[in-house]
């Protein structure tokens, strides 16, 4: 399919599960890709290394390793999207928190090239950085990440300490796409937000989140037009006060 795409000029979208992506409201008018077949959503523990599926969700991921009673991805718990997309964006908390990311865990991971090549890319030839990687160029098919054995009760604490923090201060009630803009160094991009009064600024039915600035919520029938729009005022607004340049941490897909 890969092929074909390329000998046609079609263009691919790969999403995980879609809950870091804004797509244009006219679609995508070429090939989206998701990897949903049970083969792509395998977990197992091999050799010391837990083995994910690209497409298995991150929930999924932590449940199974809290069984497995193995430790070190507790913090990936609450966060939206699958395995893929969490390696590909280096999903991880912020230093404020604990300051670790998926990237930190892996040892390997399987992927194919947009010519439909397979390769193994080892932890010295991944660039892992503040929600990116050099993984973008690729589907990744699955990763080896390395986990340590602790107590189960330990690990259960630590998954609702995460759970309750992201209860406590992020927008869990109206769908949203998570933190709408990355951080600038050593800042935080929801507080500068905060700081220019725009919590309950919106367009249509798309508004900035009351709990945390950097969530745009969907109050209903919000287009993706309306997001773009809220998000090109809040940069304008916080260019204007503290002459920062936000940037998107959400992949926008335009064509
Ligand atoms: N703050 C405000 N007003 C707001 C929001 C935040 O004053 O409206 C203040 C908070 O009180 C806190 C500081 O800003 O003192 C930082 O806020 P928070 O702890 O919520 O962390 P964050 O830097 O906004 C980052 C990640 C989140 C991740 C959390 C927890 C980015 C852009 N955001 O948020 O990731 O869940 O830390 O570790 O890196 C995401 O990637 O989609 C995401 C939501």
């Amino acid at each position: 399919m890969l092929k074909r795409a390329k000998r046609y000029k079609i263009p691919v979208l790969v999403i995980g599960s879609g809950s870091n992506i804004l797509v244009n409201d006219k679609g995508v008018d070429g090939v989206v890709v998701k990897l949903t077949a049970p083969c792509f959503r395998k977990i197992r523990f091999k050799s010391g290394l837990l083995e994910a599926g690209a497409g298995g969700l991150l929930s999924k991921l932590v449940r199974h390793t809290l069984d497995l009673n193995l430790s070190g991805c507790e913090f990936l718990s609450g966060i939206p999207g699958t395995v893929g997309g969490a390696l590909v964006m280096n999903a991880g908390v912020s230093e404020r928190v604990k300051n670790v990311s998926i990237g930190n865990l892996v040892e390997n991971v399987t992927a194919m090239d947009y010519n439909g090549n397979i390769k193994i890319l080892h932890k010295r030839d991944i660039e892992f950085g503040y929600r990116k990687s050099n993984l973008s160029k690729y589907i990744i098919l699955n990763a080896r990440i390395r986990l340590r054995k602790k107590r189960k009760q330990e690990i259960r604490q630590r998954i609702k300490w995460y759970l309750d923090y992201r209860r406590s201060s992020q927008e869990l009630s109206s769908p949203n796409a998570g933190c709408i803009f990355k951080n600038p160094s050593g800042l935080s991009a929801g507080r500068l937000i905060d700081m220019c009064g725009l919590k309950g600024s919106h367009f249509g039915d798309a508004r900035v989140s009351s709990k945390h600035a950097n969530f745009i919520i969907n109050k209903g029938e919000a287009r993706a037009a309306e997001v773009l729009k809220l998000m090109d005022y809040i940069k304008v607004k916080v260019k204007q006060k503290f002459n920062i340049t936000l940037q998107p941490e959400v992949r926008i897909w335009r064509s």
